[in-house]
C-alpha cells in the first residue's frame, strides 16, 4: 500500500536526485494567456519557458500540479474520471532529451515502484508529415530492456501531445507508458494495450516538446524539451492494484462518510455508487477552485459557471443518493482537513470561507430544486401526452423527443438549472434538449431586460414615483453625464437603484475614484443644478436617438420609437421617466460613498440635501 502523500514525495525526491528543482504548484485558475479557463496540464504555466525563455530555477524542473479538466464531466461517475487531479511532472528546458528521459522513467517505474520490465509497454509516435516516426525512443526503450513486442507505434490521435484549441504553444510526439493491472487475459484474441477490457492502464507520458503549433502547421523549436506528466490519482490507484480511483486514500474517507450518511454500500455498485463518485469528485473540485489562491465563486459566466454547474450537479446527485445537498459540507471538510491539508495548506486556512460559500450555493439551488424538478416532470409529461394524442390520430406520427428551448430556459432562469444539467436529466429519460432554442430564448430575455432598463421600467425601482425619487432620478442622469466627463467617455451605467432617501449608481471603472475626482463630479452636478436647466422629454425613432448620441442600451429593433430625456446638451438619455421639470428643483448634490460593486464595477451612493 502506498499513500498519496508518499507518492507525491517519491516523485519529487526521485527527480530532485536527478538534479531537478521542485518549483511547486501554481493556481488552478488559468492566467488568461492561452484562453484556457483552468490549468489543465502541468506544462501550462511553463509555456513561455518551453518556448525558450530562461526559467529562474534552471533547466531541470519538477512539481506536482493541480489540474482541472471539465471536458469529460459527463464521464465522471465511472471508476477513472475526475474533474480535478494532480499531475506529477518534470521538465527539461532544452537540457537532457530522450536518452536520459527514457532511462529515468524506466528507473522510476522499475526500481522505485517495482514494476516488472517484462510487462511494461510503451507507445511511440508513428510519424506523419509534421514529424518523423519516433524510432529513436523505441530503440532506447528496447535497449533498457523493454520487449520489442511491447512497443507500439501509434498515430497523432494517440501519441502527439498539444493543448487543444491553442496556437503558439509548444507540443510534440510522446511516449506513453502502459502496464497490465492483472496477468489474467480477458479471453479476446489480443488482450494487449488496445484491448477494450481495460486490463492495461496508461500510467503516464513523456512528451518530447520540440515543435510549436502555428496557424500554418508545426515548426521546430530552438530547444528540445521534455514534458513529463503522470497523473497522481490514477497512478495511486494503479500502484495499489486498484481499478477504481475512488478506492484510494484520496477518497476512501469521503466514500465511507457517504455510505454512512446514505445507508447505502459503495460496493453494491449501480446508481448509488455513481452518485457517491460524482458527489466526491465535484465537491473536491469545488473546494479546490474556491480555496485556490486566485479562488473563484459560482456565477453565471465563465469559470464561475463551470463551478456552479459542478456544484449543482453534486447537489442533484446528493438527492439521488437520498441525502441532503448539505452533505457536501462534511465531504468538503474531509478533503480540507484530512486529505489535502499538507499538500494544499491554503485550504485549512480558507476553510470557513470555502464552507460558507459552498453552503450558500447549495441553499440558492435547493430553494428551487424541488420546484424545478416538478417543472421538468411537467414538461416531459406534456410532451408524452401530446405524443400519445397525436399517435392516436395518426399512427405514423413521429414522436417528439426534444424538450423545447423555452422550457429549458425557464428551468435555467427561474429554477437555476444549468443547461447542461437539464440536458443530462433529459438524456436519462431518453430526451434531448433544443439547445439552439435555449440560446434564442436566452438572447430574447437579455434584450427584453435591457429594453426595460433603458425604458426606465426597472430603473431605480421607480414603482415609487414620489417627488424625492423623481428628483434623485434626474440627479442620476446628471451624475451619469458628469462621470463620463470627469472620468472617461467609456464609463457606462451598470445598474441603478433609487429610494426616497438616496440614489445608487453602478458603473464600469477599473479603480477607486480619487477624492479630487469625487469632488469634481459633485461640483459639476451642482453647477448644472444651479443653471436650472429644463428637463425635456422627447419621443424619437430609435435610429435617430442612436445617431444623435443619446445614452442608453441600444438593442431595440429598427423602427422602434424610444423615449428620451435631455438636460440641455449636458445629458441625453433613453429613459421612461418620470423626471423633475428642471434641475433647479434638485437642491444640493452630495456623494456619500464610492466603493467597489463587483470586479471592474464601482458603486456610488449619493443624496440631495
Ligand atoms: N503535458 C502532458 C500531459 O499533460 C505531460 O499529459
Amino acid at each position: 500500500m502506498i499513500t498519496s502523500k508518499e507518492l507525491r514525495s517519491k516523485w519529487l525526491s526521485f527527480y530532485e536526485s536527478k538534479g531537478h528543482v521542485n518549483i511547486g504548484a501554481v493556481s488552478l485558475i488559468g492566467d488568461g494567456t492561452t484562453g484556457v479557463m483552468f490549468n489543465v496540464a502541468g506544462m501550462q504555466p511553463l509555456m513561455p519557458y518551453l518556448l525558450g525563455q530562461p526559467h529562474p530555477a534552471g533547466k531541470r524542473l519538477c512539481n506536482v500540479q493541480g489540474c482541472v479538466r471539465t471536458v469529460d464531466i459527463e464521464s465522471v461517475g465511472d471508476a477513472t474520471h475526475f474533474t480535478f487531479f494532480e499531475m506529477m511532472g518534470n521538465w527539461s528546458l532544452g537540457d537532457y532529451f530522450k536518452k536520459e528521459k527514457t532511462a529515468w522513467s524506466f528507473e522510476l517505474l522499475t526500481e522505485v515502484f517495482g514494476l516488472d520490465k517484462d510487462k511494461l509497454c510503451s507507445t511511440v509516435f508513428a510519424g506523419n508529415e509534421s514529424a518523423p516516426r519516433d524510432d529513436e525512443t523505441a530503440q532506447l526503450l528496447i535497449g533498457l530492456g523493454i520487449k520489442p513486442e511491447h512497443i507500439y507505434y501509434l498515430d497523432k490521435s494517440n501519441n502527439w501531445w498539444e493543448l487543444e484549441g491553442t496556437v503558439g504553444t509548444p507540443c510534440g510526439p510522446d511516449n506513453e507508458w502502459f502496464y497490465p493491472l492483472t496477468d489474467e487475459e480477458c479471453g479476446r484474441e489480443h488482450c494487449d494495450i488496445n484491448c477494450p477490457c481495460g486490463r492495461y492502464v496508461e500510467i503516464g507520458n513523456d512528451v518530447y516538446m520540440q515543435y510549436k503549433k502555428t496557424e500554418s502547421g508545426y515548426v521546430p523549436l530552438e530547444n528540445k524539451n521534455v514534458d513529463t506528466g503522470f497523473g497522481l490519482d490514477r497512478m495511486l490507484a494503479f500502484l495499489n492494484g486498484l481499478k477504481d480511483g475512488y478506492k484510494t486514500d484520496l477518497f476512501s474517507a469521503v466514500i465511507s462518510y457517504l455510505e454512512q450518511a446514505s445507508g447505502k454500500k459503495y460496493d453494491d455498485g449501480g446508481e448509488a455508487q455513481k452518485a457517491m463518485r460524482i458527489v466526491a469528485d465535484h465537491t473536491r473540485t469545488a473546494v479546490m477552485l474556491i480555496g485556490d489562491v486566485n479562488g473563484i465563486l459560482p456565477s453565471n459566466t465563465g469559470a464561475g459557471y463551470i463551478l456552479r454547474r459542478l456544484m449543482r450537479r453534486a447537489v442533484r446527485y446528493c438527492r439521488a443518493l437520498g441525502v441532503d445537498g448539505k452533505e457536501m459540507l462534511p465531504v468538503a471538510k474531509i478533503f480540507i482537513e484530512q486529505i489535502y491539508d499538507e499538500a494544499y495548506p491554503l485550504l485549512p486556512q480558507k476553510e470557513d470561507y470555502i464552507l460558507a460559500e459552498i453552503s450558500r450555493e447549495i441553499e440558492r439551488f435547493e430553494s428551487t430544486l424541488e420546484k424545478g424538478m416538478k417543472e421538468f416532470e411537467k414538461t416531459l409529461s406534456g410532451i408524452e401526452r401530446k405524443n400519445e394524442f397525436m399517435s392516436k390520430q395518426d399512427p405514423a406520427y413521429v414522436k417528439e423527443t426534444k424538450i423545447g428551448g423555452k422550457a429549458a430556459f425557464k428551468l435555467y432562469d427561474t429554477y437555476g438549472f444549468p443547461l447542461e444539467l437539464t440536458v443530462e436529466m433529459a438524456a436519462e429519460r431518453g430526451y434531448t434538449v433544443d439547445e439552439e432554442g435555449f440560446a434564442a430564448a436566452f438572447k430574447e430575455h437579455q434584450e427584453k431586460s435591457h429594453a426595460q432598463v433603458s425604458a426606465g421600467e426597472f430603473k431605480g425601482g421607480l414603482a415609487d414615483t414620489g417627488e424625492a425619487t423623481t428628483r434623485l432620478h434626474t440627479a442620476t442622469h446628471l451624475l451619469n453625464a458628469a462621470l463620463k466627463q470627469v472620468l472617461s467617455p467609456d464609463v457606462n451605467q451598470k445598474g441603478s437603484n433609487i429610494t426616497p432617501e438616496r440614489l445608487r449608481f453602478d458603473f464600469n471603472f477599473p479603480r477607486p475614484m480619487t477624492q479630487e475626482e469625487i469632488k469634481a463630479v459633485e461640483d459639476l452636478v451642482n453647477e448644472k443644478i444651479k443653471e436650472n436647466i429644463p428637463v425635456v422629454f422627447e419621443e424619437m425613432p430609435y435610429e435617430k436617438a442612436r445617431a444623435e448620441g443619446v445614452v442608453g442600451v441600444f438593442d431595440s429593433k429598427y423602427g422602434d420609437v424610444v423615449k428620451t430625456y435631455s438636460i440641455g446638451t449636458f445629458s441625453r438619455e433613453m429613459c421612461g421617466g418620470p423626471h423633475a421639470k428642471s434641475t433647479g428643483e434638485l437642491g444640493h448634490f452630495k456623494i456619500v460613498k464610492e466603493q467597489s460593486s463587483s470586479s471592474g464595477v464601482r458603486r456610488i451612493k449619493a443624496v440631495l440635501e
